[in-house]
């Protein structure tokens, strides 16, 4: 993988605990519908995550571990998880981390947990959160990982924020982001379609089509926060931004 465009700008056992924050205030992001597409129509989802989408893990190691892998004992965060496609993955690849997934629609948790399970993982977990407001206390992951995750959100800033918080001084994170609006929307057009036959077509949070950035807005986000390093990059229908925070 060569970046296209760059722009200036890291031993804990695989069981320690996860650091809640001590007063977690589990607010909203100002999103008043309850219902999500997500939940809904949850195996559609799935089926297209595991399916029909690329599989960035190959480029997310490289990316975030050049050396191949990662410490023994790092603590891994993926945000919007879904049903734990990269979660799961690098957890079975690196038994000696620890993985966390969140997400906020139980269904696509329940699937993630069924994999846990189904792959025997013992160093791997996902918990309902949301990612506006995360439950985790700062610097407490050493990486971070999300993948599609803005072309839904109301707030990305406070996304972003909240990834920066959360990582310790030195750590990375890696986002992959579709680039391409109409590629990205066909699993939101297929649940709206699906929710309009069944007739369940109102109060759900998510927009009619994704919402996707140019690299320049890619970078503007990111540059919300005082990382160390940002670097932003396209590759085919998709682009990734890797940060170190200071
Ligand atoms: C487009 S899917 C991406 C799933 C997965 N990361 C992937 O690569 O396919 C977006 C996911 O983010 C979750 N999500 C959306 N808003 C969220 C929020 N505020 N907090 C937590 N999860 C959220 C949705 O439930 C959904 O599973």
């Amino acid at each position: 993988m060569s970046p296209k465009t760059a722009f200036p700008l890291e031993t804990l056992p695989a069981t320690k605990t996860f650091q809640t924050k001590p007063s977690a205030v589990r607010n909203t992001d100002g999103d008043t519908t309850p219902d999500s597409l997500f939940e809904h129509f949850a195996w559609l989802y799935i089926f297209c995550r595991e399916k029909l989408f690329r599989d960035d893990t190959g480029r997310m190691i490289r990316a975030l571990w050049p050396a191949g892998e990662p410490t023994a004992g790092e603590k891994i965060i993926e945000l919007g998880c879904g049903p734990g496609f990269y979660s799961c993955g690098l957890a079975e690849r690196f038994p000696k981390t620890s993985v966390v997934g969140v997400d906020r629609s139980p269904r696509q948790i329940n699937r993630a947990r069924e994999k846990v399970m189904a792959l025997r993982l013992k160093n791997c977990r996902f918990e309902s959160d949301n990612v506006l407001d995360l439950s985790y206390a700062s610097s407490n992951f050493d990486v971070l990982i999300a993948s599609r995750l803005f072309t839904v959100l109301p707030d990305r800033r406070r996304a972003v924020a909240e990834m920066h918080r959360v990582l310790r001084s030195g750590g990375r994170c890696f986002i992959a982001e579709p680039r391409y609006a109409f590629w990205a929307s066909i699993p939101l057009y297929a649940m709206w379609l699906l929710a309009g036959i069944t007739h369940f077509r109102n109060g759900y949070r998510e927009p009619s089509k994704a919402r996707v950035l140019s690299s320049s807005e890619m970078y503007r986000l990111f540059a919300t926060q005082p990382w160390r390093n940002v670097k932003v990059w396209r590759d085919g229908r998709y682009q990734y931004a890797l940060c170190e925070k200071s």
